[in-house]
Protein backbone atom coordinates (compact mmCIF):
# COMPACT_ATOMS: atom_id res chain seq x y z
CA UNK A 1 0.00 0.00 0.00
CA UNK A 2 3.31 1.79 1.11
CA UNK A 3 4.70 1.59 -1.99
CA UNK A 4 2.25 2.73 -3.83
CA UNK A 5 1.20 5.87 -2.49
CA UNK A 6 4.81 6.49 -3.64
CA UNK A 7 4.17 5.35 -7.68
CA UNK A 8 3.55 8.45 -9.37
CA UNK A 9 0.62 6.57 -11.43
CA UNK A 10 -1.30 5.95 -8.42
CA UNK A 11 -0.79 9.27 -6.86
CA UNK A 12 -2.45 10.47 -9.85
CA UNK A 13 -5.41 8.14 -9.74
CA UNK A 14 -5.77 9.35 -5.80
CA UNK A 15 -5.64 13.28 -6.76
CA UNK A 16 -8.85 12.62 -9.46
CA UNK A 17 -10.81 10.17 -6.92
CA UNK A 18 -10.39 13.20 -4.70
CA UNK A 19 -10.95 15.92 -7.18
CA UNK A 20 -13.95 14.06 -8.17
CA UNK A 21 -15.52 13.98 -4.40
CA UNK A 22 -14.90 17.36 -3.60
CA UNK A 23 -16.61 18.52 -6.92
CA UNK A 24 -19.30 15.95 -6.34
CA UNK A 25 -20.48 15.67 -3.04
CA UNK A 26 -17.60 18.18 -1.15
CA UNK A 27 -19.53 21.66 -3.02
CA UNK A 28 -22.92 20.66 -2.66
CA UNK A 29 -23.00 19.56 1.28
CA UNK A 30 -19.73 21.15 2.89
CA UNK A 31 -20.96 24.75 3.28
CA UNK A 32 -24.51 23.96 4.17
CA UNK A 33 -22.72 22.90 7.37
CA UNK A 34 -21.77 26.47 7.45
CA UNK A 35 -24.83 27.70 7.14
CA UNK A 36 -24.00 28.96 3.69
CA UNK A 37 -25.95 28.02 0.70
CA UNK A 38 -24.76 25.84 -2.06
CA UNK A 39 -26.22 23.68 -5.23
CA UNK A 40 -25.04 20.94 -6.68
CA UNK A 41 -21.90 21.18 -9.70
CA UNK A 42 -23.42 21.41 -12.95
CA UNK A 43 -22.59 18.43 -15.43
CA UNK A 44 -20.55 20.23 -17.94
CA UNK A 45 -18.65 22.20 -14.93
CA UNK A 46 -18.10 19.02 -13.14
CA UNK A 47 -16.50 17.79 -16.79
CA UNK A 48 -14.54 20.88 -17.24
CA UNK A 49 -13.26 21.04 -13.56
CA UNK A 50 -12.20 17.19 -13.60
CA UNK A 51 -10.52 18.05 -17.47
CA UNK A 52 -8.00 20.96 -15.25
CA UNK A 53 -7.50 18.52 -12.64
CA UNK A 54 -6.31 15.88 -15.48
CA UNK A 55 -4.06 18.19 -17.36
CA UNK A 56 -2.60 19.46 -13.87
CA UNK A 57 -1.49 16.27 -12.99
CA UNK A 58 -0.18 15.18 -16.37
CA UNK A 59 1.75 18.62 -16.19
CA UNK A 60 3.25 17.62 -13.20
CA UNK A 61 4.27 13.60 -13.90
CA UNK A 62 5.96 14.83 -17.29
CA UNK A 63 7.51 17.24 -15.70
CA UNK A 64 10.35 14.78 -14.68
CA UNK A 65 11.53 12.50 -16.59
CA UNK A 66 11.77 9.64 -14.00
CA UNK A 67 8.87 10.22 -13.20
CA UNK A 68 7.18 10.15 -16.09
CA UNK A 69 8.55 6.77 -16.68
CA UNK A 70 7.47 5.40 -13.57
CA UNK A 71 3.91 6.97 -14.17
CA UNK A 72 3.94 4.88 -17.59
CA UNK A 73 4.84 1.75 -15.85
CA UNK A 74 1.74 0.41 -14.95
CA UNK A 75 -0.27 1.51 -18.10
CA UNK A 76 2.23 -0.57 -20.09
CA UNK A 77 2.58 -3.49 -18.10
CA UNK A 78 -1.17 -4.07 -18.81
CA UNK A 79 -0.48 -3.44 -22.23
CA UNK A 80 2.48 -6.08 -23.03
CA UNK A 81 3.72 -8.05 -20.34
CA UNK A 82 2.85 -11.94 -20.84
CA UNK A 83 1.93 -12.22 -17.38
CA UNK A 84 -0.73 -9.35 -17.50
CA UNK A 85 -2.82 -11.66 -20.66
CA UNK A 86 -6.00 -12.07 -18.48
CA UNK A 87 -6.31 -8.66 -16.96
CA UNK A 88 -5.73 -7.51 -20.61
CA UNK A 89 -8.31 -9.47 -22.29
CA UNK A 90 -10.72 -8.64 -19.35
CA UNK A 91 -10.27 -4.83 -20.34
CA UNK A 92 -10.32 -5.23 -23.87
CA UNK A 93 -14.19 -6.86 -23.10
CA UNK A 94 -14.81 -4.41 -20.39
CA UNK A 95 -14.42 -1.17 -21.28
CA UNK A 96 -16.06 -1.57 -25.42
CA UNK A 97 -18.78 -2.59 -23.01
CA UNK A 98 -18.89 0.63 -20.69
CA UNK A 99 -18.72 2.65 -23.86
CA UNK A 100 -21.68 1.01 -25.05
CA UNK A 101 -23.67 1.30 -21.99
CA UNK A 102 -22.87 4.76 -21.32
CA UNK A 103 -23.71 5.89 -25.19
CA UNK A 104 -27.11 3.71 -24.52
CA UNK A 105 -28.16 5.49 -21.45
CA UNK A 106 -27.15 8.94 -22.67
CA UNK A 107 -29.32 8.00 -25.85
CA UNK A 108 -31.86 5.95 -24.18
CA UNK A 109 -35.87 8.11 -24.30
CA UNK A 110 -35.89 8.75 -20.33
CA UNK A 111 -40.23 8.94 -18.82
CA UNK A 112 -40.15 11.65 -16.94
CA UNK A 113 -42.85 14.65 -15.98
CA UNK A 114 -44.32 16.87 -18.52
CA UNK A 115 -42.67 20.07 -18.07
CA UNK A 116 -45.44 22.85 -16.41
CA UNK A 117 -46.12 25.83 -18.44
CA UNK A 118 -45.37 28.50 -17.46
CA UNK A 119 -48.30 30.83 -16.60
CA UNK A 120 -46.90 34.63 -18.00
CA UNK A 121 -49.41 36.29 -15.42
CA UNK A 122 -50.74 33.96 -13.25
CA UNK A 123 -53.49 35.91 -10.95
CA UNK A 124 -52.24 37.93 -8.23
CA UNK A 125 -53.28 37.67 -4.44
CA UNK A 126 -56.24 39.41 -3.09
CA UNK A 127 -53.45 41.43 -1.10
CA UNK A 128 -50.26 42.49 -0.34
CA UNK A 129 -48.04 43.85 2.81
CA UNK A 130 -45.53 46.63 1.58
CA UNK A 131 -43.37 48.07 4.26
CA UNK A 132 -45.42 46.26 6.63
CA UNK A 133 -48.71 47.62 5.20
CA UNK A 134 -51.42 45.61 4.31
CA UNK A 135 -52.67 46.70 0.84
CA UNK A 136 -55.99 44.80 -0.63
CA UNK A 137 -55.91 44.59 -4.55
CA UNK A 138 -58.94 44.39 -5.86
CA UNK A 139 -60.49 47.55 -6.61
CA UNK A 140 -56.83 49.22 -6.42
CA UNK A 141 -56.18 52.55 -8.30
CA UNK A 142 -53.04 54.33 -8.70
CA UNK A 143 -53.27 57.23 -5.91
CA UNK A 144 -51.16 59.71 -8.03
CA UNK A 145 -53.54 59.23 -11.07
CA UNK A 146 -56.55 59.78 -8.43
CA UNK A 147 -54.98 62.51 -6.90
CA UNK A 148 -54.53 64.08 -10.29
CA UNK A 149 -50.09 64.22 -10.32
CA UNK A 150 -49.55 62.25 -13.38
CA UNK A 151 -47.20 64.95 -14.45
CA UNK A 152 -45.03 64.78 -11.43
CA UNK A 153 -45.03 60.92 -11.21
CA UNK A 154 -43.87 60.34 -15.28
CA UNK A 155 -41.09 62.72 -14.12
CA UNK A 156 -40.17 60.49 -11.45
CA UNK A 157 -41.07 57.12 -13.17
CA UNK A 158 -38.83 58.49 -15.74
CA UNK A 159 -35.69 59.02 -13.46
CA UNK A 160 -36.38 55.79 -11.96
CA UNK A 161 -36.98 53.43 -14.67
CA UNK A 162 -33.40 54.51 -16.06
CA UNK A 163 -32.08 53.95 -12.90
CA UNK A 164 -33.43 50.54 -11.91
CA UNK A 165 -35.23 48.76 -14.98
CA UNK A 166 -33.40 49.47 -18.43
CA UNK A 167 -31.04 47.26 -18.05
CA UNK A 168 -33.21 44.20 -17.93
CA UNK A 169 -36.18 45.83 -19.71
CA UNK A 170 -35.01 47.96 -22.56
CA UNK A 171 -34.66 51.27 -23.25
CA UNK A 172 -37.57 51.30 -25.67
CA UNK A 173 -39.34 49.20 -23.16
CA UNK A 174 -39.56 46.03 -24.96
CA UNK A 175 -37.85 43.48 -22.78
CA UNK A 176 -34.37 43.93 -24.63
CA UNK A 177 -32.25 45.57 -22.14
CA UNK A 178 -28.31 44.47 -21.93
CA UNK A 179 -28.21 42.19 -19.84
CA UNK A 180 -31.84 40.38 -20.41
CA UNK A 181 -30.29 37.41 -23.22
CA UNK A 182 -28.67 35.97 -20.09
CA UNK A 183 -31.93 35.41 -18.37
CA UNK A 184 -34.98 32.26 -18.34
CA UNK A 185 -37.64 33.70 -18.69
CA UNK A 186 -36.69 36.86 -20.20
CA UNK A 187 -37.39 40.21 -18.55
CA UNK A 188 -41.01 41.09 -19.98
CA UNK A 189 -41.93 43.86 -22.60
CA UNK A 190 -43.86 46.48 -21.38
CA UNK A 191 -44.76 48.13 -24.51
CA UNK A 192 -47.66 46.51 -27.11
CA UNK A 193 -50.92 44.66 -26.92
CA UNK A 194 -50.50 41.68 -24.81
CA UNK A 195 -47.96 43.07 -21.87
CA UNK A 196 -49.16 45.84 -19.38
CA UNK A 197 -52.08 46.72 -21.31
CA UNK A 198 -54.10 43.89 -20.38
CA UNK A 199 -53.47 44.51 -16.77
CA UNK A 200 -54.74 46.52 -14.05
CA UNK A 201 -51.74 49.15 -12.44
CA UNK A 202 -52.66 47.23 -8.95
CA UNK A 203 -51.45 44.16 -10.63
CA UNK A 204 -48.20 45.99 -12.35
CA UNK A 205 -47.46 47.59 -9.08
CA UNK A 206 -47.60 44.25 -7.48
CA UNK A 207 -45.13 42.35 -9.68
CA UNK A 208 -42.86 45.31 -9.08
CA UNK A 209 -43.21 45.23 -5.75
CA UNK A 210 -42.71 41.59 -4.95
CA UNK A 211 -40.92 40.73 -8.24
CA UNK A 212 -39.98 37.09 -9.35
CA UNK A 213 -39.71 36.04 -5.44
CA UNK A 214 -43.30 36.84 -5.04
CA UNK A 215 -44.67 34.91 -8.12
CA UNK A 216 -46.92 31.94 -7.45
CA UNK A 217 -46.31 28.34 -8.25
CA UNK A 218 -47.46 29.31 -11.68
CA UNK A 219 -44.72 31.18 -12.44
CA UNK A 220 -42.54 28.85 -12.10
CA UNK A 221 -40.70 26.08 -12.98
CA UNK A 222 -37.61 29.11 -13.84
CA UNK A 223 -36.67 31.43 -11.16
CA UNK A 224 -37.37 34.82 -12.37
CA UNK A 225 -34.53 37.36 -12.14
CA UNK A 226 -37.32 40.15 -11.36
CA UNK A 227 -36.18 42.01 -8.12
CA UNK A 228 -38.48 42.73 -5.55
CA UNK A 229 -38.41 46.38 -5.34
CA UNK A 230 -40.78 46.72 -2.13
CA UNK A 231 -37.69 47.10 -0.23
CA UNK A 232 -35.81 49.53 -2.66
CA UNK A 233 -38.27 51.49 -3.57
CA UNK A 234 -41.62 53.51 -1.94
CA UNK A 235 -44.53 52.96 -2.51
CA UNK A 236 -44.94 56.06 -4.13
CA UNK A 237 -42.10 55.16 -6.16
CA UNK A 238 -43.40 52.33 -7.54
CA UNK A 239 -46.76 53.41 -8.51
CA UNK A 240 -44.57 56.35 -10.21
CA UNK A 241 -43.06 54.13 -12.80
CA UNK A 242 -45.93 52.15 -12.96
CA UNK A 243 -47.25 55.11 -14.35
CA UNK A 244 -44.53 55.85 -16.60
CA UNK A 245 -44.79 52.93 -18.09
CA UNK A 246 -48.14 53.25 -19.39
CA UNK A 247 -47.46 56.64 -20.08
CA UNK A 248 -44.32 55.94 -22.35
CA UNK A 249 -45.92 52.79 -23.83
CA UNK A 250 -49.04 54.99 -24.89
CA UNK A 251 -51.19 52.49 -23.29
CA UNK A 252 -53.88 52.78 -20.97
CA UNK A 253 -54.52 50.23 -17.65
CA UNK A 254 -57.63 47.89 -17.48
CA UNK A 255 -59.96 48.97 -15.66
CA UNK A 256 -61.88 47.58 -12.76
CA UNK A 257 -65.55 46.52 -14.28
CA UNK A 258 -68.40 48.39 -12.83
CA UNK A 259 -70.62 46.09 -10.97
C1 LIG B 1 -32.54 41.85 -13.34
C2 LIG B 1 -33.45 42.15 -14.39
C3 LIG B 1 -34.68 42.98 -14.12
C4 LIG B 1 -34.74 44.24 -13.59
C5 LIG B 1 -33.59 45.13 -13.11
C6 LIG B 1 -36.14 44.59 -13.60
N1 LIG B 1 -36.89 43.57 -14.10
FE1 LIG B 1 -38.89 43.56 -14.37
N2 LIG B 1 -38.83 41.64 -15.02
C7 LIG B 1 -37.69 40.92 -15.20
C8 LIG B 1 -38.02 39.61 -15.68
C9 LIG B 1 -37.03 38.49 -15.99
C10 LIG B 1 -39.43 39.57 -15.81
C11 LIG B 1 -40.26 38.42 -16.34
C12 LIG B 1 -40.47 37.34 -15.33
C13 LIG B 1 -41.52 37.72 -14.33
O1 LIG B 1 -42.65 37.96 -14.73
O2 LIG B 1 -41.16 37.81 -13.14
C14 LIG B 1 -39.91 40.85 -15.36
C15 LIG B 1 -41.24 41.22 -15.28
C16 LIG B 1 -41.70 42.49 -15.01
C17 LIG B 1 -43.09 42.91 -15.00
C18 LIG B 1 -44.29 42.04 -15.26
C19 LIG B 1 -44.85 42.37 -16.62
C20 LIG B 1 -46.05 41.55 -16.96
O3 LIG B 1 -46.47 41.63 -18.13
O4 LIG B 1 -46.54 40.80 -16.09
C21 LIG B 1 -43.11 44.25 -14.71
C22 LIG B 1 -44.33 45.15 -14.61
C23 LIG B 1 -41.75 44.66 -14.49
N3 LIG B 1 -40.91 43.57 -14.68
C24 LIG B 1 -41.36 45.95 -14.20
C25 LIG B 1 -40.07 46.31 -13.80
C26 LIG B 1 -39.73 47.61 -13.27
C27 LIG B 1 -40.68 48.79 -13.15
C28 LIG B 1 -38.40 47.56 -12.97
C29 LIG B 1 -37.56 48.66 -12.34
C30 LIG B 1 -38.03 49.27 -11.10
C31 LIG B 1 -37.91 46.24 -13.32
N4 LIG B 1 -38.97 45.52 -13.80
C32 LIG B 1 -36.60 45.82 -13.18
C33 LIG B 1 -36.38 41.33 -14.96
C34 LIG B 1 -36.04 42.56 -14.42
Amino acid sequence: MRERLRHPFWQGALVLGVAYALFRWGIPYLPPLLGISSAPVPRSVMLQYMLTVLVGILVWVSDNEERWRRFKEPMRALLVQPERRVARGAMLVVLPLLVAFVTYDSLRPKISAPAGLRSVHPANPTSITVRGEAMILEGLENPLRTAGREEEAVELGFDLYYQNCMPCHGDYLDGQGHFAHGFNPLPLPLRGGGTIAQLTESYVFWRIAKGGPGLPREGQPWNSAMPAWDEILTPEEIWAVTLFLYEQAGLSPRTWEEH
